[in-house]
């Protein structure tokens, strides 16, 4: 790692990716990393459990909203990386208020902390949903953004403050949009990680309308190489997709789980499909290879460790499905009609 890379601030570092790259981070030698967490239903310190003690790294408990605890954080630090934010878009249909607080006010109160601190490199990872749907070809960095649900547009959202920051104030951020990502210490109610803990569970499956949908899967040490690159090599004010390349419908992503468990298909079951549902993403990953990175874990090995890695951490995952997790569950799937499944599959 770059050696004016000292010490990294990142934001949303409890949860799903944040934890897995702040681990990459100091893995790789940086000296000091800082993770800056509102621990929300979604953040949990679990997650960052076997390196609490390395001697480089620090925890605050805070809101990315609050200006003085971010000013606070930040001072001192060279780089950060944002990742705090509300992720998952059926809950984005249920309210969608702490989405925009989070995803766009959140970005600007970072972005502003930046400025004054003069921060040397602003890593704001986005997603690939702000493209929307994509029924054909692939999703290229100069594409407009035309987001569907409450989540993307909170996304796209973000990513203008970021590009109005750059551009009139001259903070030197960078954007990532990262497709489907994939591995250990995701929140159980994401696809794969519900696909395999109901599984575990012999519940349902519960695929939304036909299961053809497709999804562009990325394993998570993929998705933090990708945001690593970015991170040393990234020009300012320029978006990189990070893609896995490896596109799968929902139904057979359940499918493969089902046969690495060896448990019955009959476990899936369709259910009435979420609003408004984009039917396929797809990323062109040129821009980003063009930078040196390169994708490494296959899909069927990485969904592999990853189901091996589930089957093993029971006492990460069960504890997560509480009682507040039944409550969501009860919300979003409670009034969902069961439907016939497609005839030609
Ligand atoms: P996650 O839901 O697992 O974690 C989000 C983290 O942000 C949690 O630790 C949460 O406590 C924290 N957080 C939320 N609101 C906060 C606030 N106001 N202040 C401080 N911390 C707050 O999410 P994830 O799946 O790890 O996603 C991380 C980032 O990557 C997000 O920006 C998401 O949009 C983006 N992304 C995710 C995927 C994916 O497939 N998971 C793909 C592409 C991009
Ligand atoms: O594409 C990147 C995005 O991927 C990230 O920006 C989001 O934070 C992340 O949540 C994810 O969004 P998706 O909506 O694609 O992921 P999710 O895991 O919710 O669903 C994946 C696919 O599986 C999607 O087509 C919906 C379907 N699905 C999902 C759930 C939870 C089901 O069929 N049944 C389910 O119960």
């Amino acid at each position: 790692m770059r050696q004016d890379l000292r010490h990294v601030l990142v934001t949303g570092g409890a949860g799903f990716i944040g934890s897995n790259f702040v681990r990459y981070l100091l893995e790789r030698g940086v000296p000091r990393v800082t993770v800056y967490d509102k621990l929300t239903y979604a953040g949990n310190r679990a997650n960052l459990a076997d390196i609490e003690d390395h001697p480089g790294f620090r925890f605050i408990h805070a809101d990315i909203c609050d200006r003085a605890d971010v000013a606070t954080a930040m001072r001192g630090c060279d780089a950060v990386v944002n990742f705090a934010a509300e992720t998952h878009v059926d809950r984005s249909l249920l309210d969608a208020d702490d989405f925009l607080r989070t995803n766009v006010v959140g970005t600007h109160v970072l972005l502003e902390a930046a400025r004054e601190h003069g921060v040397r490199h602003f890593v704001h990872v986005s997603t690939d949903e702000v493209y929307g749907d994509v029924p054909v070809g692939e999703s290229r960095e100069e594409d407009p953004l035309r987001p569907r649900s409450p989540y993307s547009a909170s996304k796209a959202g973000g990513e203008m403050m970021v590009l109005a920051a750059v551009a009139t104030h001259g903070v030197p951020a960078t954007i990532t949009r990262g497709s489907n990502t994939y591995g250990p210490y995701q929140y159980p109610e994401k696809f794969i990680p519900l696909m395999i803990t109901n599984a575990l569970e012999g519940r349902p499956l519960p695929i939304y309308g036909d299961g053809l949908q497709v999804r562009d899967w990325i394993h998570v040490l993929d998705h933090c190489s990708g945001i690593e690159t970015v991170l040393l090599k990234g020009k300012p004010g320029e978006a990189y997709n990070i893609g896995g390349g490896n596109p799968r419908q929902n139904l057979d992503v359940a499918r493969e789980i089902l046969d690495l468990l060896g448990q019955p298909h009959d476990l899936i079951q369709h259910v009435e499909d979420r609003l408004g549902h984009d039917r396929r993403y797809a990323l062109a990953t040129g821009k980003l290879r063009a930078l040196g990175w390169r994708p490494q874990v296959p899909f069927e090995q990485g969904l592999r460790d990853t189901v091996e890695w589930y089957r093993e951490r029971r006492d990460w995952w069960e504890p997560l499905r509480d009682a507040a997790f039944a409550e969501y569950y009860g919300r979003n799937y409670g009034s969902r009609a069961v439907i016939k499944a497609p005839d030609n599959r």
